[in-house]
């Protein structure tokens, strides 16, 4: 998924620059640091890289649509066989195991649309009688969403699919409908034009399953409240850098994960999300939480994603992170996140310095 600082470019760099600092003399199954914390998981892309070599996983985000993919990407490890399933789609009995899950995706895509939430609050017809006409998906894509999002609960009301096989299908359908969101990239705000991609009809693709033989935890709180409770080797850190908060960016993808008909409002049919304002968005407080948040954590390492840009300075990071043990860093040069016109950026610069800081924690 194209997200927000996501770090699927700069995978190699964090392994590269995590492994100059873990116990750099010994291989990776000689060392002792074996559980690895993502607790600003956003799509899961850090913890899935570090669990497929061969770390344990913590992940953890404030999102609902975050903890979903983790749930899936981080805490399914067994292959998913849509056993009871079979009472619904017979013809599952005659498909091998590893291509069920294309399978149930496929009969999914091919359900017929129906009105519901989302056709009638984020689709051109569905609101052209409401104060406010939105088209973040076409007319035929947002009902495909809802019969789909509809038939994935009903499957689990009845009992039908198991948590695991509820998690990665909810994640298959997260990921594919945002290929056909009709935004410029986030959520804040849709295209007046339905633009092309989002014309094609969706056809929910099933997302990866990394399968593993070790237990993973994920959980859906706000980190300050969960880091003194969790006990790990390396503890990765990628806060928001800026003012932009997720949960405004991404309201669409959280309102189809929980399908909870909330109450919305405004031009963009935002849900309310008090409870997942980020204080690391904010100048007045971050300073404060990520002291806190370090003073906290129970970890042998840390590490820090963080940009040049960002809202904390190189000297407060390094005097907060400093408290805890031996500090250095790393840098790379890294293309910036494109969301919107050229004209409406805040930045102008197109390159921005990514830093990993890190510590090595004293008394752990
Ligand atoms: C920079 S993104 C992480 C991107 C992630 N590393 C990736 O590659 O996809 C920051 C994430 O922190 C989450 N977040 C913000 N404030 C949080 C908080 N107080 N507690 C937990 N998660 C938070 C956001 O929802 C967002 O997913």
């Amino acid at each position: 998924m194209n997200y927000i600082g996501s770090k699927l470019s700069l995978l190699k760099f964090l392994e590269e620059s995590i492994n100059k600092v873990v116990d750099p003399e010994k291989n990776r199954a000689d060392r002792n640091c074996d559980i690895f914390c993502d607790l600003f998981a956003g799509t899961g892309i850090v913890g899935s890289y570090f669990k497929k070599k061969g770390y344990k996983i913590i992940a953890n985000d404030i999102q609902y649509y975050s903890y979903v993919l983790n749930r899936h990407y981080i805490g399914n490890h067994k292959e998913l066989y849509f056993a009871k399933l079979t009472k619904e789609i017979p013809d599952l009995i005659n498909i091998g195991v590893k291509n069920r899950k294309k399978f149930v995706c496929d009969y999914l895509s091919n359900l017929r649309g129906v009105k519901g939430f989302i056709y009638k609050n984020y689709c051109l017809s569905g609101t052209k009688d409401e104060e406010e006409q939105r088209q973040y998906f076409s007319d035929e894509n947002g009902m495909r969403c809802d019969a789909i999002r509809q038939k994935i609960e009903n499957w689990k009301e009845q009992n039908l699919i198991s948590d695991d096989e509820y998690y990665f299908l909810i994640t298959s359908l997260v990921e594919s409908i945002d290929k056909y969101a009709n935004t410029a990239s986030v959520y804040g705000a849709f295209l007046k034009k339905l633009k092309k991609t989002a014309q094609n009809n969706l056809i929910l693709k099933p997302a990866e399953l990394i399968i593993n033989d070790r237990e993973h935890s994920v959980f859906n709180e706000d980190i300050n409240d969960i880091v003194g409770k969790i006990k790990s080797d390396i503890l990765y850190l990628d806060p928001p850098y800026n003012h932009r908060q997720y949960a405004t960016n991404y309201h669409l993808l959280e309102t189809i994960a929980k399908y909870d008909n909330p109450k919305i409002y405004g031009k963009t049919g935002l849900r309310e999300y008090q409870n997942q304002k980020s204080l690391y968005c904010s100048r007045t407080h971050i300073k404060k939480v990520f002291k806190d948040l370090i003073l906290k954590a129970k970890t042998k390492y840390i590490f820090l994603s963080y940009s040049n840009e960002g809202l904390m300075t190189l000297k407060d990071i390094r005097e907060i992170m400093a408290l805890k043990g031996r500090y250095g860093y790393f840098t790379k040069k890294y293309n910036r996140f494109m969301a919107d016109k050229p004209e409406n950026r805040y930045y102008k610069a197109k390159k921005t310095i990514e830093y990993l800081h890190y510590v090595v924690c004293k008394n752990t």
